[in-house]
């Protein structure tokens, strides 16, 4: 087996069947998700760029970024950070590697961005996934827009990647305000 080969897409130059390429993996990926329901590429928030990683030209893995500003308390301007969601790897293909190649391979792409931190919301049992790619649960609660537009504070953890700040440089905060949705 080949390692993946990446590259990025921007938001505004996926034409149609690169969205529905990237929708028909993210549907293999989240087959119980309404919103990926292999018609989409998105799930909440659209996304500023998608890291995808190819073997034989045909999309096996993916993660997607939106640049944003966190809301913390007794910060002005907020924490920027690159927010990360609808990581998904082909689950022909899960189990191997990919999925921590791809978290290295989005971690060079952050540090390429100068950006201080990632972020992301998760589920429990994929804590330790992330966590094996350098990510680190902080006790924070993350508040933001759903779906259905109710405002709530999601339950589950909150991991950040220090990029070009370190862990110690993240705020002593216990939420942070996303102001918008989940990628
Ligand atoms: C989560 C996912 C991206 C991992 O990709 P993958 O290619 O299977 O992961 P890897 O083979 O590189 O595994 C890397 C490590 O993470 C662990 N890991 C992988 N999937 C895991 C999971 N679902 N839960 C906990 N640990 C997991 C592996 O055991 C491995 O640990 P090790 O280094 O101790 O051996 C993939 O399983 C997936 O797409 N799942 C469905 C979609 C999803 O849940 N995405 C995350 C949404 S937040």
């Amino acid at each position: 087996m080949s390692a993946p080969s990446w590259s990025l897409t921007w938001e505004d130059d996926l034409d149609t069947d690169g969205h529905a390429e990237l929708a028909a993996l993210l549907h293999r990926c989240f087959p119980r998700s309404r919103r990926l329901d292999g018609s989409r590429s998105w799930a909440s928030a659209r996304p500023e760029v998608r890291l995808v990683g190819r073997e034989d030209g045909r999309a096996v893995a993916h993660v997607a970024v939106l640049r944003r500003h966190l809301r913390v308390p007794g910060s002005e301007s907020g924490v920027l950070v690159g927010d990360v969601g609808l990581v998904g790897v082909d689950p022909d293909q899960q189990g191997r590697g990919t999925g921590r190649l791809m978290l290295a391979e989005l971690a060079r792409v952050l540090a390429g961005w100068a950006l201080p931190f990632g972020f992301l919301t998760t589920a429990d049992d994929l804590v330790g996934f992330y966590a094996g790619g350098g990510w680190v649960r902080v006790p924070a609660r993350t508040r933001m827009i759903e779906p259905d537009e109710r405002v709530e504070v999601y339950g589950g953890p909150s991991l950040v990647l220090p990029v070009r700040s370190t862990i110690a440089d993240w705020p002593d905060v216990q939420i942070v305000d996303r102001n918008g949705y989940e990628v």
